[in-house]
């Protein structure tokens, strides 16, 4: 798409069948571009990047309103086009927050993806002067700014909306979703390089750092399953008070679903899609978990936990064309409960179990930082087998993903970047360095360190609670508000963990 001459992003589908009604997919959507941008980075053509970069930041500014209420400003459009007036040939941008999109909701990951392509293009080119724009400085804050404020907040995870990411119609992904936290975290990670410490920002950075430690330690022990874990909430007490409670979120065994116990191997694990009060969705969520890993939200070992996983459940998760959004699909009450009875979201198709090509890079970049390439190159020959031949489907249905998707629309165009940067990342693994963050030290090892997926390493509280040996424990004790008082992990653990 092109703006005053200039290329501003690619819209998200060529259209094929002039009967079909390009809806908003003649649109540049956010998070559509992130693949096709990293792709233009990784082949040194910068410049649209950097158009789309300041043409967001610059919608970000406008006023947006759903009927009579207005927005927070720092949200960022689902989508952008430029119109051009026939008679005129005056050029409009319009964007869409939320207020024309399919059931009014508004993208919470737009911005994000917007600060991690920021970083992305500042680390490929070395040009800062973008992110050091007054505009692009602000953008982030205001991006930020809009998840930090105070509340009525007791996780520091991020409270969403259904449909209010990649998955944008209801599939039950309201409350925390993994997809949602793994890219809040790499959003405040970018965000906080990209900030320039000055006047009142170094006090935001300060709540970002605190709430990065917060979200760490979360995400990485109650978001956490393995066969070993997976045995401890089959073995729950419920209904517990105080601070030493060992099933915090007072969730229900009986919410097991059976699915799990066959698809949980020995070795490997996952973070689950979402985590609030009484509810673990145990579904997996291929976005979430695999940048997990990217961004080091995930330990070393839980990263290789998740790629295990990848390897023991290659038909559910690749099948035969990468990558499926979610594992397993929802099917008879539960969809009709659940999505609404959304006849584009039946089992096995779209968001709800459809495998989507452009989640190929997702797994790609995630394995050549867990150091284990092999796994991308062999989802990329499968895909390869049909991809090309089928015009680029946006998605496949079916468990196995053999059928082009019901709905699917042809030349959808991250289907092809997503394939394409799969490929530019195997040829040269060292591009993957600008979209990965190194581990944070202060967050060291994992709680549930020695859990059956993985073995950990040795360490202590960092902050605040200094485990003492006291006469007729057999452990070490911890303060009662240090996460390390719970029966359950300390006896889990010999590792460090990220202190609060
Ligand atoms: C669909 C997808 C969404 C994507 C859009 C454009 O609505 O659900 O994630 O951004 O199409 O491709």
């Amino acid at each position: 798409m092109y703006h005053r001459g200039k290329p501003i992003g690619t819209i998200a589908a060529t259209t094929l069948d002039p009967l079909e009604d390009a809806l908003n997919y003649n649109q540049v959507f956010m998070r559509d571009f992130f693949s096709a941008g990293i792709s233009f980075l990784v082949a040194g053509e910068p410049e649209m990047v950097k158009n789309f970069l300041l043409m967001a930041v610059q919608l970000q500014g406008n006023e947006k309103q759903v009927d009579c209420f207005t927005l927070g400003e720092g949200v960022m459009p689902a989508s952008f086009k430029v119109t051009v007036d026939p008679a005129t040939k005056h050029e409009t941008v319009e964007a869409d927050f939320g207020e024309a999109a399919i059931a009014r909701v508004a993208p919470v990951d737009s911005g994000f993806w917007w600060i991690v392509l920021l970083r992305a293009y500042t680390h490929s080119t070395g040009d800062h002067s973008v992110a050091n724009s007054p505009q692009c400085q602000l953008g982030i804050i205001r991006c930020l700014n809009l998840c930090l404020k105070d509340g009525f907040d007791t996780f520091p995870t991020l409270l969403c909306a259904d449909g209010c990411s990649m998955i944008d119609r209801r599939m039950g992904i309201y409350g925390y979703p993994l997809d949602i936290q793994s890219l809040f975290y790499m959003a405040l990670r970018c965000g906080k390089e990209l900030l320039r410490r000055e006047g009142d920002v170094t006090e935001f950075v300060d709540r970002i750092d605190k709430r990065l430690h917060a979200l760490t330690f979360h995400m990485r022990q109650y978001f956490w399953l393995d066969h070993k874990q997976l045995n401890n909430i089959y073995r729950y007490k419920t209904e517990e008070y105080s601070f030493t409670a060992v099933n915090k979120f007072n969730i229900m065994p009986d919410s097991l679903p059976d699915w799990v116990f066959d698809f949980m191997p020995n070795k490997g694990g996952y973070m689950v899609g979402n985590v609030s009060p009484a509810f673990m969705d145990f579904r997996w969520f291929t976005i979430g978990n695999f940048l997990a890993i990217t961004s080091s939200l995930a330990t070393p070992q839980q990263s290789q936990a998740i790629m295990d996983l990848v390897e023991a459940r290659w038909d559910e998760i690749i099948g035969e064309m990468p990558v499926k959004c979610a594992y397993p699909a929802l099917e008879g009450e539960e969809w009709r409960i659940i999505t609404g009875c959304d006849p584009k979201n039946t089992r096995w198709s779209y968001h709800n179990g459809g495998s989507w090509p452009v989640f190929l890079w997702f797994l790609t970049a995630a394995a050549i930082k867990a150091g284990r390439p092999q796994i991308a190159r062999r989802a990329v020959e499968v895909a390869e087998r049909r991809l090309y031949e089928d015009d680029w489907p946006e998605y496949y249905d079916g468990k196995l993903g053999r059928t082009i998707g019901k709905q699917a629309r042809k030349l959808q165009t991250w289907s092809i970047s997503g394939y394409l940067l799969s490929k530019l990342l195997l040829e040269d693994p060292s591009q993957v360095t600008m979209l990965c963050m190194d581990e944070d030290k202060r967050c060291r090892t994992n709680p549930l360190a020695k859990s059956s997926s993985y073995s950990g390493g040795g360490g202590s509280c960092d902050k605040g609670c200094r485990p003492t040996m006291v006469p007729g424990h057999a452990h070490s004790v911890h303060s009662p508000s240090c996460p390390l008082s719970n029966p359950n992990i300390r006896n889990n653990s010999e590792g460090g963990y990220c202190g609060l």
